[in-house]
């Protein structure tokens, strides 16, 4: 392993009923209360009632700002900052999935921010400070509820990018598997499908020959047994307590910074699906069921010696796969074992399954991806001559 430090402060509150139980003491006598939420979700299940109910039995003054959109928008967090300004907001709490609690960092890191919020993202303006923020998640998939990132979209230069700052890791998440019941099935799957992509990003990590790292391999294989049992009985039964429940602490734990330790995990190919996304905007997890199995396809042709054996091994340790005569095969076996899983599961698995291509724009979405950078990854650094490639795969 590489050396490292770890810490996770956020609040973890996990079971039936934790919001009613947790959320007014968790919220510390806040002076006013940013609600941030999405596109309606919340209203139509319930749980917008439940919360403001709550709030207004304790007391706690709120302002509202709902419409936060998938793939959030830097415009809308502009506006949600100048309501939360004029208000005198000192706490923002998100309830929704993973967008609505990106969108409330970068809302409670731009409170105190005077420029523009697209240059904390970009990484321009360095935050010094933070409104306090909470998450009650709805949708199990990113992890956001318990890290230090957020994803946001500018559609005027229609990128799509992320940042972080442990001043807006949340206080407290709120996690109840009943919030997640009205996911709809396709946002289930790209759910699952999100999770699966974390697993495998810290899995594929920088010098796997050279560095180590048996424990975190060991937690990453059994977390992705566990959601690939999980999956067929949650989207066959959206109202199942228990499958939900664990898929929700597996989305948690598969990207709060546990899995991470010790290793420089890869991320090509989120890189490469925000490129999608924003010029795209397709849901996060549609996109990664089409990039992942391609990029492992990529990476194990271009240079099999240092990609192979951890690719057998994902394909063994996780697919229950049969060794074969050597490592490449095991490993082409361990990628068809994957898209056919996903597959099953309904998952797109071209750009055209999505009604989308790549050919035309295929210098565009390489700019997009690497973001000024000369290479992304790190399991197999990508240059702008792979992803060319990689994106022509993908129609
Ligand atoms: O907007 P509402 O009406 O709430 O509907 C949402 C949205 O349409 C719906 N939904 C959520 N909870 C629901 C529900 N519908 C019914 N019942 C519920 N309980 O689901 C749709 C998708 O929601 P969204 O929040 O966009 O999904 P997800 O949680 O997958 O978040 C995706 C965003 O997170 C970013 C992605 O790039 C994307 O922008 N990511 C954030 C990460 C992070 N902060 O660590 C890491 C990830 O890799 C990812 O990049
Ligand atoms: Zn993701």
């Amino acid at each position: 392993m590489e050396n490292f430090s770890f810490s996770v402060p956020t609040q973890l509150f996990f079971g039936r009923d934790v919001v009613k139980q947790h959320l007014v003491t968790a919220l510390h006598h806040p002076k006013k209360v940013l609600l941030a939420y999405g596109g309606g979700s919340i209203r139509r299940n319930g749980l917008y009632d439940e919360v403001t109910a709550l709030l207004e039995a304790a007391h706690i003054d709120y302002i509202s700002f709902g419409g936060i959109e998938p793939n959030p928008r830097v415009e809308t967090v502009e506006e949600a900052i100048a309501i939360a300004r004029h208000e005198c907001v000192d706490f923002v709490l998100a309830v929704g999935g993973g967008s609505v609690i990106d969108a409330a960092k970068l809302i409670a890191a731009g409170i105190y921010h005077e420029g523009h919020a697209w240059d904390i993202v970009l990484g321009k303006a360095v935050i010094q400070t933070a409104v306090p923020l909470g998450t009650i998640l709805t949708l199990a998939a990113t992890g956001s509820e318990t890290n230090s990132g957020s994803v946001i979209t500018n559609l005027a230069t229609s990128e799509k990018k992320g940042w972080g700052s442990p001043l807006v890791l949340p206080k407290f998440a709120l996690l109840d598997p009943q919030n997640t019941f009205t996911v709809p099935h396709n946002h289930t799957l790209y759910g699952i499908i999100d999770i699966m992509s974390h697993l495998f990003e810290q899995y594929f990590r920088q010098n796997p020959l050279t560095v180590q790292n048996p424990y975190q391999e060991a937690l990453i294989e059994t977390t992705l047994r566990q959601v690939i049992a999980t999956a067929p009985d949650l989207l066959a039964n959206l109202n199942d307590y228990h499958a939900r429940e664990t898929m929700m602490i597996c989305g948690t734990y598969a990207l709060n910074g546990v899995l991470r330790i010790g290793s420089n995990g890869d991320w090509a190919s989120h890189q490469i699906e925000h490129a999608l996304s924003a010029v795209y905007d397709i849901p996060h997890g549609a996109g990664l069921a089409i990039v992942f199995p391609h990029w492992m396809h990529y990476v194990l042709t271009k240079d099999p010696e240092t990609t192979a054996p951890l690719l057998a091994k994902m394909a063994t340790q996780v697919f229950a796969i049969q060794p074969l005569a050597d490592d490449i095969a095991t490993a082409h076996a361990g990628i068809t074992a994957l898209s056919d899983f996903w597959r099953q599961l309904g998952a797109p698995t071209k750009l055209r399954d999505l009604q989308l291509t790549s050919t035309d724009i295929l210098t565009d979405l390489t700019t997009k991806t690497l973001l000024g950078q000369p290479s992304v990854g790190h399991f197999l650094p990508l240059t702008a001559a792979d992803l060319h490639q990689i994106f022509a795969s993908l129609e």
